[in-house]
């Protein structure tokens, strides 16, 4: 039998062989390809000296005789901003960061830990993939990875962030979380690589142009945040989490900061132009009505016609949803009903008061849309609002036409509050298509059409086009003066502070997917 001294040696010699492994040659083969390294990347997330590692010391399965430690994979927990949270970074330098079995087993033991004990899971990924040695195995491990991040979905926040390559079906564990980073020229994600799409298609490609940062934060919409560094990229990490709970049962961490006002609320009197089809800037509205610089954009480079994000108004986190008239006219399209979707799918899911601003003049028409799809996927906004039970609060500041109207959070689909700026123009359709539509045979045959025109414009918005028919109807709580916006949310969001619905007892809906 061996005595306590020789384990206590045999302790140390472990703990100094685990140390050696991170030598100059492990930091040199990533840093020649422009990358850092597993342990560099949990300095920078984690609060100084509070990672603790878990599994250091396993080996791979099998065949696959090394000296080195950890399977290619640095697993534990520590604490970002004082919370608690844990993380999974792969290490490129052991075998590509391959997903083998061990490797699998420890992330699914963090999975575990962080779902039983309700606490955030980060997972930074730099790998090659199933590793080719293990064969099945490895693909057992991902699908056990995979129904790991299911069960996890809408318990604790899941966060991905890409550092390296993510290829094949190992993108899946990404997409199957919450949000989704990317680091610009480093890291990609692509279901089948350039090679595959030059012998299938006979298309030339490379890493960045298939699967780079900016193709996935701009086209595709797969990653949610994209960074031109990792250390920015991480930062940006640390930075979201200060507006998520740690879990479904708590409530988004209140600031420690004394709130600060917007300092001139009477900008926001002035935004709206004069004239109905010139575009402003919503940023401008949002900027002028929440904390000051608490603003956190999500997907701000996908779909720019809806704009999401987290903000605090007085302290409180709430989800901003609101249309750009910058863009598109601000019109609802398939990309931009999918973004605020399952944006709005996360707030509810995490306990986030919903604020909807609005100024959306109908749903893109065109056979592009349609024939993509824009009934099944536009039907996703619908079914998200409508669905959310956390308090959800509307603010139309112009245009509310047709379908769009009924989308954006109106009050005959669960809207808690319902307020319109004296700008705000509601009705089934735009004066120019009303005025076609109703009065198409009396505008044939006048003498001056413009002018009957003009003036059916006029009598048209007077009428109709307005915020306060929706008032007396009782669809709209009350128009404010958009000077009062500010203190009339605060107050709202007040009152809906102890909202609690039941669901009717049913095993899931059935989501137009
Ligand atoms: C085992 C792997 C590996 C893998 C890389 N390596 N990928 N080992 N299994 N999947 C090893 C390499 O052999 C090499 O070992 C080291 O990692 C570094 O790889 P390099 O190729 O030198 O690096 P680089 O030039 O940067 O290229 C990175 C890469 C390339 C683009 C990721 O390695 C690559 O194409 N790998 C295979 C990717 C892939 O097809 N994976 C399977 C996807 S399918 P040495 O000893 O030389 O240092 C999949 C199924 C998941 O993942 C299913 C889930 C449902």
């Amino acid at each position: 039998m061996q005595d306590n001294r020789t384990q206590f040696q045999r302790f140390a010699t472990r703990k100094a062989q685990l140390e050696a492994q991170y030598n100059s040659a492990y930091f040199a083969k990533q840093h020649k390809k422009g990358k850092l390294t597993a342990r560099e990347r949990i300095d920078i997330l984690f609060d100084k000296d509070t990672f603790e590692e878990i599994d250091a010391f396993v080996k791979p399965a099998g065949d696959i005789n090394t000296a080195t430690y950890g399977d290619g994979v640095i697993c534990g927990h520590g604490r970002i901003n004082g919370r608690k949270v844990f993380a999974f970074a792969q290490d490129f330098t052991f075998m590509g960061g391959s997903l083998g079995s061990v490797h699998a087993q420890k992330i699914m033991k963090v999975q575990d830990m962080a779902l039983s004990m309700g606490h955030p899971i980060i997972g930074l990924i730099d790998s090659g993939g199933a590793r080719i040695q293990e064969g099945v195995a490895s693909l057992a491990g991902y699908a056990g990875i995979f129904h790991r991040n299911v069960k996890s979905s809408g318990i604790i926040p899941q966060i991905s962030v890409i550092l390296g390559p993510a290829a094949g079906g190992a993108v899946y564990s990404p997409a199957l979380t919450d949000f989704i980073f990317m680091c610009r020229h480093t890291s990609y994600m692509f279901v089948t690589g350039p090679d595959v799409v030059k012998e299938v298609l006979n298309e030339d490609t490379t890493f960045e142009k298939l699967g780079g940062a900016d193709i996935h934060g701009t086209q595709s919409g797969v990653a949610q945040f994209i960074y031109d560094d990792e250390e920015h990229t991480l930062l940006g990490v640390r930075k979201l989490l200060q507006y998520l709970p740690s879990n479904n049962i708590e409530l988004p961490p209140h600031s420690e900061q004394p709130s600060t006002a917007p300092e001139n609320p009477d900008k926001l009197s002035i935004i709206i132009p004069e004239e109905a089809n010139i575009p402003y800037d919503m940023l401008d509205i949002i900027k002028n009505l929440i904390d000051k610089n608490s603003f956190n954009e999500i997907s701000e480079l996908f779909a720019e016609n809806i704009i999401t994000g987290f903000a605090r108004l007085n302290g409180k986190v709430i989800g901003i949803v609101a249309n750009q008239p910058k863009i598109l006219a601000g019109v609802l399209d398939i990309n931009s009903a999918e973004k605020a979707a399952r944006f709005v799918r996360f707030c509810d899911a995490f306990n986030v008061p919903i604020l909807v601003l609005e100024d959306v003049p109908g749903f893109l028409p065109g056979s592009n849309q349609e024939h993509a799809g824009i009934i099944r996927r536009g039907a996703k906004l619908l079914y998200a609002f409508s669905e959310a039970t956390v308090p959800k609060i509307t603010v139309i500041v112009r245009k509310a036409y047709g379908g769009a109207y009924i989308v954006m959070n109106s009050k005959n689909m669960g809207g808690d509050f319902n307020f319109a700026w004296p700008t705000a123009e509601i009705a089934v359709m735009g004066p120019d298509g009303a005025v076609k539509i109703l009065h198409n045979k009396q505008l044939a045959q006048a003498e001056k059409p413009e002018e009957l025109k003009a003036k059916l414009v006029s009598e048209y918005k007077e009428n109709i086009a307005n915020p306060y028919i929706a008032d007396e109807k009782g669809y709209i709580d009350e128009v404010i003066d958009p000077a009062d916006t500010r203190a009339k949310l605060i107050s709202a969001f007040d009152a809906l502070e102890n909202k609690h619905m039941e669901k009717s007892a049913k095993k899931h809906g059935n989501i137009p997917l």
